[in-house]
């Protein structure tokens, strides 16, 4: 008898982890869930909205009813809210500042939850990227992975981005925000950031995100041919 193999992979912001978790579902012929992508698509209805984030009552209740769809294929990262695909705007400088505040909300967060254990629940074996899967989402993932590297080493591969797609080379503001980021999310009240007790540490300072795809997908392969 087999089942579907859930693989759970969590880590900062920085890592490599959409590239990676993309890149192992691609290899593993599984879908993909990119719930960073959900907890945007909330915070945009949030701004949009107008709602006062120094207010958890009022984020948890705007983002309630949100009508938000995420795709599920790792060649094409889709966001909908409301129909409308609001891809490209879930990843800008807007929504990108004010996502930790909206992910912090614990009414927002038990609803992404749910919403996500049944996205997970499909057919075929999914890669299930974010912050707290390993620990709260999927705690009965069969893999569980954890990537990090240095904040140094993030802000660097961030701010690098950042002038490829023609913004201000300032690698010291970049550096801020990766440390201000990581605070925020490893210190908030409900799921802070940090590694399940079973999941691999998988340190990317100093891998190419190739190797660590190859790592991964071979340590899947073979935990995958153990539990079918
Ligand atoms: O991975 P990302 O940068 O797209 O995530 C956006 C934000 O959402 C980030 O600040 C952390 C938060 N997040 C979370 O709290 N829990 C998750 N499972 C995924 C993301």
């Amino acid at each position: 008898m087999t089942r579907p193999v859930v693989i759970a992979i969590d880590g900062p912001a920085g890592t490599g982890k959409s590239t990676v978790a993309r890149g192992l579902a691609t290899a593993l012929q599984a879908r993909y869930l990119d719930t960073g992508a959900m907890y945007r698509i909330v915070t945009l209805s949030a701004l949009r909205q107008g709602v006062d984030l120094d207010d958890p009552t009022a984020i948890a209740a705007a983002v309630q009813n949100t009508d938000m769809a995420v795709g599920h294929d790792p060649a094409e990262d889709r966001s909908f809210l409301a129909g409308e695909d609001v891809s490209a705007e879930i990843r800008g400088d807007a929504v990108t500042k004010a996502v930790s505040a909206v992910s912090a909300v614990p009414e927002v967060r038990a609803r992404l939850v749910a919403l996500q254990r049944n996205l997970a629940d499909g057919a075929g074996p999914v890669v299930v990227e974010g912050r707290d899967i390993g620990t709260v989402v999927l705690p009965d993932a069969d893999v569980k992975i954890f990537l990090t590297a240095s904040a140094e080493e993030r802000a660097r591969r961030r701010n690098d981005q950042n002038v490829a797609s023609g913004l201000r080379d300032d690698f010291d503001a970049v550096l801020a925000d990766v440390r201000r980021r990581d605070h925020l999310d490893s210190t908030r009240a409900v799921s802070p950031l940090r590694a399940a007790d079973d999941a691999l540490v998988v340190d990317t300072s100093d891998m190419t995100q190739d190797q660590v795809i190859g790592h991964l997908t071979a340590l899947v392969e073979q935990k995958a041919g153990a539990i079918r």
